[in-house]
């Protein structure tokens, strides 16, 4: 045989090769993949969340974080935090001195709304910042991204992505925000004013070179998508939002979102230096695991990885346990004997989410790892009761929420004491 044909034969080898297991890779962790590396054997690990606190350069969350929080609020840390959920952090220690010195602040987070309802991990940062909310007794603001989905998404029209703001709206108003405090709104509504201003200020502050580096955009990506960063950076400054804050634009915000997100507001806190406002500060959550197993995350567009708002319980049941990876044993018997691995099983991951209760949670672990207790059991325990309050959320409601024709009080518990 010739070289030239024994280098095709090596080509399509290698190519079957590839095709039958995935190519070795790190981790790749960005707003719109998150996958856990692939090792040269082909085998998938989970997300190591240590390396992207290295890679990042954030700050991870220590007990010594903990105790000052629940010393200077009086609230024990909530079940994100104290089970590692939220585990990364820029700067959160100067938002507890704020609070410390009676100082305002703000909480801001968002949604790229790409569907009709969201899934549980979208939830993660919605239930933490309410609690937040709850806490602070300070100010929320919630960016609906409508124009970000139109951009990134081809199959999607801007009155599909506005309809997505509205329904997603109901999803987080379900959480139990403040309606007093909180304000919900729409990029395609609510853009104009200080808001575009803001817009505009940092966008003159990118160069296309600093989002390529970034995002990883090229030359046949479209100029919304590469002009998006500085729509999701503008709510972190404060007179983005006259009716709350006037024209102070001194007021800084912390914004809770799984990490994926940081890569926007590390370019947001760049800016901020040259614009001479506040930086934002953040606190990163991990990824509630997809149904297939901890090695990428819930995605929407994959609605057997995701358990959606929409799901009724008994559907739950049934996706967890026709999709679920299991720590379980192949058979009763050998379950019994060896017991389950709860590091790696989907169901009980997600009762560390579902469960308040500690000692309850440590008990199904030990019982689920000795076998006593038997793969399909946990399914049971997951009832999720901000699923069933948003059906009673009505559009006068969601209307109120996204109204920016009303006062609301810039000032947090402690500084409205003084
Ligand atoms: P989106 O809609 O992709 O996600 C909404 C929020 O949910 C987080 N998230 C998850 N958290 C835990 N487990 C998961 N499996 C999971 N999947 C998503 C995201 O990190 C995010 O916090 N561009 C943004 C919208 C946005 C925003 C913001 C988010 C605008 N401004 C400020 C956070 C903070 C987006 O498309 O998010
Ligand atoms: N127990 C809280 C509640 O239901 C928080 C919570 C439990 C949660 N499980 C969750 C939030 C899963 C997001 C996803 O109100």
């Amino acid at each position: 045989m010739s070289a030239a044909v024994d280098a095709v034969v090596d080509a399509v080898a290698n190519v079957q090769l590839a095709d039958a297991k995935p190519r070795a890779h790190d981790q790749v962790i960005t707003p719109w993949e998150v996958q856990g590396s692939v090792a040269a054997d082909g085998k998938q690990e989970g997300i190591d969340y240590d390396k992207l606190i290295s890679q990042f350069g954030t700050r991870r969350i220590d007990n010594a974080l903990l105790e000052r929080f629940e010393r200077l609020t009086g609230q024990r840390p909530h079940v994100f935090l104290r089970r590692g959920m939220f585990f990364s952090h820029r700067e959160f220690d100067k938002i507890l001195d704020r609070y410390e010195q009676g100082k305002p602040f703000f909480l801001y987070t968002g949604r790229g709304p790409s569907s009709d309802s969201m899934h549980l991990g979208h939830m993660v940062p919605f239930v933490f910042t309410k609690w937040l909310q709850d806490v602070f007794e300070c100010p929320v603001v919630i960016q609906l991204t409508d124009d970000e989905k139109f951009l990134f998404k081809h199959e999607l029209k801007p009155e599909q992505t506005k309809q997505f703001s509205r329904q997603n709206a109901k999803d987080i108003i379900a959480c139990g925000f403040n309606l007093d405090k909180t304000f919900i709104f729409s990029n395609y509504e609510y853009m104009g004013g200080m808001f575009y201003q803001n817009v505009s200020k940092i966008s003159r502050q990118i160069t296309y070179n600093q989002v390529k580096a970034t995002f990883g955009f090229n030359e046949s990506d479209n100029i919304g998508k590469i002009h998006f960063a500085s729509i999701q950076a503008a709510p972190s400054f404060s007179n983005s939002f006259p009716h709350i804050f006037g024209a102070v634009s001194n007021i800084p915000c912390l914004i809770p979102c799984a990490i994926d997100q940081d890569p926007y507001f590390r370019l947001a806190r760049d800016i901020a230096q040259k614009l001479k406002y506040q930086k934002p500060t953040l606190i990163h959550s991990k990824f509630f695991p997809a149904l297939q197993g901890p090695q990428t995350k819930m995605s929407a567009s994959d609605p057997n990885s995701s358990i959606f708002m929409t799901d009724k319980p008994n559907q739950i049941k049934k996706k967890i346990n026709a999709h679920g990876f299991s720590g379980g044993r192949e058979t009763e018997e050998e379950h019994r004997r060896l017991g389950g691995d709860t590091e790696v099983d989907v169901a009980y991951q997600y009762l560390t989410f579902f469960l308040d209760d500690d000692e309850e949670l440590a008990k199904l672990g030990e019982d689920y790892r000795s076998g006593t207790l038997l793969t399909g059991q946990p399914q049971g325990k997951m009832y999720f009761p901000i699923a069933e309050r948003r059906t009673a959320i009505s559009e006068e409601l969601v209307d109120s929420f996204m109204s920016a024709q009303r006062q609301i009080s810039p000032s947090c518990g402690r500084a409205q004491a003084q």
